[in-house]
């Protein structure tokens, strides 16, 4: 980088250097571009210009001229850069220097006059807020996506059995469907996070200038309309110094993660050959370079993998924002790594998640075979004995004994001879095994939230329509 970085130095200064001597040390130039990061808001940048100059144009700062030309200067560079034809100058910097260079280049004297009324940290922030208001969009639709996935698939296994899990040990039976729509509520709540961290994120900080305002008779609720910002924010040095909205968002980002780990964990575990309740489809599967009949759920870690990084940028934007002094600050800079890799984290995960689903084959018998294990159905029994009028405590107690029986003679509860049964407790009778079977413990808890295949379908259902007008608002 040295000899070349030099001319470049100079060439960025250019630009705000008036009162600077002499070029920039090679390695300072190099430590404060941001160019090749900060080019994911070029879109972004430009809209906000694009209001910015109809509202110098209203505020009679700009003749409608001007404004024309440089709303046309604007949208050939966008067209520029869509089309990859855009010559990106290292030595300018920033995205916004190179945008606001390029436009003096195409429409001349004019192009400069863009920046009246306005700061590079108003600027930044306002690309910023643009940027992750549309990814905040993008992302909220993939959640609907995924969970139109998951509701569909539980409507298809509402009766399919399976074992339900506490400590990692067989607990309760549980139906498959039931299990779907416990992630599907998880995205729930991410999604709804995401619309709600959206609604503060989507304020104009565009007038706040560097940090005091300005002095130009700039109409802020005007330029905020202009790109569909709720409100204008209210304070301009809070408008260009605080970050809350990247912590937020990540934040946010962070714990959908942590779902997709959950759930990517679920779908190694059950795919391994100890469980074989699933097989993912090769399509989203690899083998081993040395032994051949391996085939790995490699998607499903790295979605559990990747969760780390996202956890990772939430902490590095805690710690770039702690003790900050108002109002901008250079560090804010280091927000956008973070924030564009959380961003396309999320994305490529959910995406590769959603299209795992499809993959998934369930092998329902190997479900129900290990559903029943583990005297799986023994609170059945225990609630059975209460109908009967045993005290909850006494049944709780009854049916301790009985599974210790069954454990020493290596039977499941339902195989233990009825008599057998009523040497512990004469209040069973032969009705005792249906409610001993994993499809009569499911079916028994036939309420809402609960794990019957009527409540899984009625559940399913009514996911369906929440997703629906959900995907109105977004
Ligand atoms: N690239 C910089 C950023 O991302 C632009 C802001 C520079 N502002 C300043 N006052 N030096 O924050």
């Amino acid at each position: 980088m040295p000899a070349k970085t030099k001319t470049v130095t100079a060439a960025g200064r250019a630009m705000w250097g008036g009162r600077f001597s002499g070029a920039a040390d090679d390695a300072a130039a190099a430590f404060t571009a941001s160019l090749n990061f900060d080019r994911a808001l070029a879109a972004h940048d430009i809209r906000g210009s694009v209001a910015h100059a109809k509202t110098l144009a209203a505020a009679g700062a700009l003749s409608d001229e001007e404004c024309a030309r440089i709303v046309d200067g604007l949208s050939a560079i966008a067209g520029e850069i869509r089309d990859g034809t855009f010559a990106w100058s290292p030595a300018l910097e920033d995205v916004h220097m190179n945008i606001e260079a390029r436009l003096t280049a195409l429409i001349g004297e004019t192009g400069k006059k863009l920046h009246t009324a306005r700061s590079r940290n108003d600027q930044v922030v306002t690309a910023m807020r643009l940027y992750l208001r549309d990814a905040c969009d993008s992302i909220a639709a993939q959640l609907c996506a995924a969970r139109r996935r998951l509701a569909a698939m539980a409507g298809r296994e509402a009766a399919t059995v399976m074992p339900g899990l506490t400590h990692t040990q067989n607990a309760q039976p549980v139906t498959f469907g039931h299990h779907l729509l416990a992630w599907a509520e998880m995205l729930e709540r991410d999604f709804l996070r995401i619309a709600d961290c959206r609604r503060r994120i989507n304020v104009s900080p565009l007038g706040a200038a560097a940090l005091a305002g300005t002095t130009w008779p700039v109409d802020r609720e005007l330029s905020a309309r202009l790109m569909n910002f709720d409100s204008a924010a209210r304070n301009s040095m809070d408008a260009v110094s605080d970050r809350d909205f990247v912590i937020e968002f990540n934040a946010t980002a962070a714990l959908l993660m942590v779902h997709l780990s959950r759930m990517a964990e679920e779908l190694v575990l059950w795919s391994s050959e100890r469980w074989r309740f699933i097989t993912v489809g090769d399509a989203f599967c690899t083998g081993s370079s040395i032994m051949p009949q391996k085939k790995n759920p490699d998607v499903a870690e790295l979605v559990r993998g990747k969760s780390a990084r996202v956890a990772g940028n939430l902490a590095a934007a805690l710690v770039l924002m702690k003790a900050q002094p108002l109002a901008y600050n250079r560090d804010n800079q280091e927000d956008k790594e973070l924030l564009f890799d959380s961003v396309n984290t999320v994305a490529a995960c959910l995406e590769v998640f959603t299209a795992m689903m499809d993959a998934v084959a369930v092998n329902r018998d190997a479900m129900r075979a290990a559903a029943a294990e583990g005297f799986a159905t023994a609170t059945d029994l225990a609630d059975y004995l209460a109908r009967k009028g045993v005290p909850f405590r006494d049944a709780h107690h009854v049916t301790g004994k009985i599974v210790a029986r069954c454990a020493a003679e290596n039977l499941g509860l339902a195989e233990l001879p009825l008599a057998v049964m009523r040497e512990f407790s004469d209040a069973i009778e032969s009705d005792v095994f249906d409610c001993l079977s994993v499809d009569g413990s499911v079916r028994a808890r036939n309420h809402s939230g609960g794990t019957a295949p009527d409540a899984v379908r009625a559940a399913a259902a009514a996911m369906e329509k929440r997703i629906a007008a959900q995907e109105k608002e977004c």
